[in-house]
């Protein structure tokens, strides 16, 4: 199956003679450079007097049918996220709301999460740079799903879970936003503030009558840890309801490894290491392994270099050696064209993964 995938890249990486192997586009789709012409001076100029800071890369790929798969669908994703952003503000300005259309949102994303049959939690990758609060949750819902799933929850428990991961930061909302983002340390006063969104959002939860209390006990204790030293109850380990510990992993593990305005995002190697080294002692040890252990550090459809120098796309995940995945290159045919040929890095012990070119994790989505 051919496929057509558009990926970001930023315009310091194109250097002077490289012969692109995919063609290039600006964000109005218009041609900037066809696939297999060298980056000139003169063009990487060009690019800089229209002040563009990245260019899109038509990306070309043969992969198999079943490689395709997504953790869960875009559509799916991006009607969540309008979903969650009105019903959000709605319960943020504490009118009364019907939380049917954000349940059956759930709904549709349990489907999918329990389809998967793959042992992996593919890294998600719907990111935006603004409102990065409602990707923030739905990632973290995804995360946390998953994470449920592994530990055997059954559908009753998974929905309310996924409600409860979708709203964990819904007292953030009565945050200005200039605290919330503020690219420099905060003061004494603005942790406090900080530190009340838990409670908020409990409060602005407690007004919905129809909710279940353990939806609510998510946003209430997904800050607080094992040894006491969360907030804002500084809870102990036999107060923490399994599901706050679930969305606690997935909530540490979504905001290290994501962009924000102030930081770039934690390699995922680094960000496990930060889980385990944390694990039985601030977050929940069995949580982490079985996220631990599902988590894959590739996708499909992620680019990187390989020790041989050449581009590859990532074509299937492998449980087992989750480091060593099957991969796409492109290889003369012999007639002047190319084709792809896919390459299983478990069986082939002199190729390795060196660089991470585009993350389709770290891809942001046009908003
Ligand atoms: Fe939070």
């Amino acid at each position: 199956m051919r496929r057509v995938r558009k990926i970001r890249i930023p315009v310091h990486r194109l250097e002077v003679g490289t012969v692109i192997p995919f063609t290039l586009l600006d964000e109005r789709d218009q041609v900037l450079l066809f696939r297999g012409q060298t980056v000139t001076k003169a063009f990487l100029e060009r690019l800089r007097r229209r002040a563009m800071t990245t260019v899109v890369a038509e990306v070309v790929e043969e992969v198999r049918e079943e490689a395709a798969k997504e953790d869960v669908s875009l559509e799916v994703k991006m009607k969540t996220l309008s979903c969650l952003e009105d019903t959000m503000h709605g319960l943020a300005q504490g009118r009364h709301v019907s939380l049917e259309p954000l349940e059956e949102q759930v709904g549709a994303i349990l489907e999918e999460v329990r389809a998967h049959e793959e042992l992996v939690i593919p890294i998600v990758q719907l990111k935006r740079h603004d409102d990065f609060t409602f990707t923030h949750s739905l990632n973290v819902a995804i995360i946390a799903l998953f994470i449920g799933k592994f530990l055997g929850l059954g559908r009753e428990d998974l929905a309310q879970l996924g409600l409860g991961a979708l709203f964990h930061d819904l007292g953030k909302l009565k945050i200005p936003p200039e605290i919330l983002r503020k690219p420099s340390a905060l003061s004494d006063d603005e942790w406090r503030i900080i530190r009340e969104h838990p409670l908020v959002a409990k409060n602005l939860l407690d007004n919905q009558r129809a909710l279940e209390d353990l939806v609510k006990f998510v946003p209430l204790e997904h800050h607080e840890r094992l040894d006491g030293s969360g907030y804002p109850l500084r809870l102990g380990a036999e107060a923490i309801h399994l599901f706050s510990r679930i969305v606690a992993v997935a909530d540490v593990y979504e905001a290290l490894t994501s962009q924000r305005p102030y930081r770039k995002p934690m390699p995922v190697a680094e960000a496990v290491e930060y889980l385990m080294g944390n694990a039985g002692y601030r977050l929940d040890e069995r949580v982490v392994r079985v996220f631990v252990a599902h988590l894959s550090p590739y996708q499909v459809g992620d680019v990187v270099r390989l020790s041989d120098g050449r581009e590859a796309v990532v074509s299937r995940l492998n449980p087992v050696l989750p480091f060593r995945p099957c991969v796409a290159v492109r290889v003369p045919d012999g007639r002047g064209g190319y084709i792809t040929e896919e390459i299983d890095l478990a069986r082939s012990l002199t190729l390795t993964i060196v660089e991470e070119l585009s993350m389709k994790s770290r891809v942001l989505l046009p908003s």
